[in-house]
């Protein structure tokens, strides 16, 4: 894994946003793998000044989201639907019909998780993924002890998930149990992963994913084994490598 440390999110986010660039600008029909969460915000108001101020091109790019809430319309404001279209798609030119958030609505989620698997296919492979961390080592919401080989599915969220996804719900008891996210296995098979982390509360997380075991415990320790890993933080989070 490639660790960069920048002294604050700022500048870490401006080298995630010119890799996403480079990949969009080498190859227009990139597939791209977001995240959504405080982390990459500011790596999406950077792609989108790129789009309006360079003219960077996002119409032939797809894209697959890693999760969302089950049970939350796209309309609702605290859904990844919601939260993806007001702070990255509606500012670029990126066509609806190549954006997929999985369906939190679905009427048979198992049936919808192996077509979002298929889709991931048809389109080619993810070219790059886009990760968080959660405080726990989640990513997407693959929550400790989610298998290493998981594919897209439906998950039950922690509690400390639950409370540190709070804000946009109000309080945590408004946080939904379930959500569907990309599994583990999904992500390791993207071509190129970057992890984004900032802040001490990511700190513990990010030195189990880069220097302790690999273990279901830590899901963003699998990490070590993928072939193209790229991990951006800032000096908060890497304060415990
Ligand atoms: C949620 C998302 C993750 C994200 C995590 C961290 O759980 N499903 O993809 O990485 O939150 O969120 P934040 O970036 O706000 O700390």
């Amino acid at each position: 894994m490639e660790i960069i440390i920048q002294p604050n999110a700022d500048e870490a986010s401006m080298i995630a946003a010119r890799h996403v660039a480079r990949l969009v600008r080498d190859k227009p029909n990139a597939v791209l793998g977001l995240a959504t969460g405080s982390t990459p915000l500011m790596m999406y108001r950077e792609l989108v000044r790129m789009h309006k101020e360079q003219g960077l091109d996002f119409s032939e790019v797809t894209t697959f989201n890693l999760d969302e809430y089950v049970g939350l319309s796209p309309d609702h404001p605290a859904s990844y639907h919601a939260f993806m279209w007001d702070n990255f798609f509606s500012h670029i030119n990126v066509k609806r019909e190549r954006v997929h958030v999985p369906d939190g609505q679905s009427s048979h989620v198992p049936a919808f998780c192996r077509k979002y698997e298929e889709a991931i296919v048809a389109a080619g492979g993810i070219d790059l993924q886009v990760l968080g961390i959660g405080s726990d080592g989640h990513i997407g919401f693959n929550e400790p002890s989610s298998s290493l080989a998981s594919r897209t599915r439906i998950k039950t969220l922690t509690a400390q998930t639950r409370e540190d996804n709070a804000k946009a719900f109000g309080s945590a008891d408004q946080v939904p149990f379930h959500v569907i996210t990309m599994g583990v296995g999904t992500i390791m098979d993207t071509r190129h992963v970057i992890i984004l982390a900032f802040g001490e509360k990511k700190a513990e997380a990010i030195a189990g994913a880069v220097e302790g075991p690999i273990t279901a415990m830590n899901p963003a320790s699998i990490l070590q084994m993928h072939p193209v890993a790229t991990c951006i933080i800032d000096e908060g989070a890497a304060t415990k490598l």
